[in-house]
């Protein structure tokens, strides 16, 4: 009786450890491309609740905290992507970069956050 509790115990504590490994990062420096301009500092979980996670994620809809571990980095599709019509997080352009049309245009469309070159590149 006494060894299942314990048993018992010891997977709740390996159900809450492997969740709390699995929740998605707070703050990200996204430096996938960075050559030109600084790294970005990004803080992640300050979006969580303006946008859906497959707002952003755009192609895994459904994406929870609870799966956060499926997400995937946006570089493994924007870095060399396979399409020149793709956007590329090498690009300069407000309109050919992910970043640039995913933050930027939310950014502006709500009239807030940053949308200056050093405000998220700082010199
Ligand atoms: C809302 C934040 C944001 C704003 C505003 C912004 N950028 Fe970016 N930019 C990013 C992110 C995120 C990346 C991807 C960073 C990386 O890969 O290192 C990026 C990437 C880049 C890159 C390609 C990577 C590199 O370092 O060469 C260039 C060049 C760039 N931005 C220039 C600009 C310029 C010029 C402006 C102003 C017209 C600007 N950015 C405004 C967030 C922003
Ligand atoms: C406002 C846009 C946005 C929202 C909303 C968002 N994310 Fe992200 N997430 C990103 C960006 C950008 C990255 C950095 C990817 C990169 O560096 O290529 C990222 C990275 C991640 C990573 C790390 C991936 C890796 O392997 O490096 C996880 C995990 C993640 N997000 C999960 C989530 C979950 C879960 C939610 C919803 C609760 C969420 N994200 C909401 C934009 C967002
Ligand atoms: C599994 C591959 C994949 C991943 C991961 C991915 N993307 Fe994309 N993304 C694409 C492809 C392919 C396109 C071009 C879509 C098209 O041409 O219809 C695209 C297009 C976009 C666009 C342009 C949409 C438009 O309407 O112009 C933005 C912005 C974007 N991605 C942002 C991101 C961000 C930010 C991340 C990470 C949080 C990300 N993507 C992760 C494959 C991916
Ligand atoms: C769905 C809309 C949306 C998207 C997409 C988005 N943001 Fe934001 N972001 C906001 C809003 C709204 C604020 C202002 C939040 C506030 O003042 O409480 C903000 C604030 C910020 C801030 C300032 C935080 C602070 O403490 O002042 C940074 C930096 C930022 N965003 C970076 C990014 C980057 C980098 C991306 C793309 C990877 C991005 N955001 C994508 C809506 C968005």
């Amino acid at each position: 009786m006494y060894n299942l509790k314990l048993a018992a115990a010891g997977i709740l504590a390996l159900l809450l450890s492997s969740s709390a490994l699995a929740a998605p990062p707070d703050v990200i420096t996204i430096d996938d491309c960075a050559a030109k301009k600084s790294p970005v500092e990004f803080p992640h979980a300050a979006h969580f609740e303006l946008a859906e996670c497959s707002s952003c994620h755009h192609t895994q809809e459904g994406l929870s905290k609870e799966t956060a571990d499926q997400a995937k980095p946006c570089s493994e599709c924007h870095n060399t992507p396979e399409k020149a019509t793709t956007p590329s997080c090498g690009e300069t352009s407000l309109k050919k970069n992910q970043f640039h049309i995913n933050c930027v245009a939310c950014h502006k469309e709500k009239e807030a956050g940053p949308t200056k070159c050093n405000d998220c590149h700082p010199k």
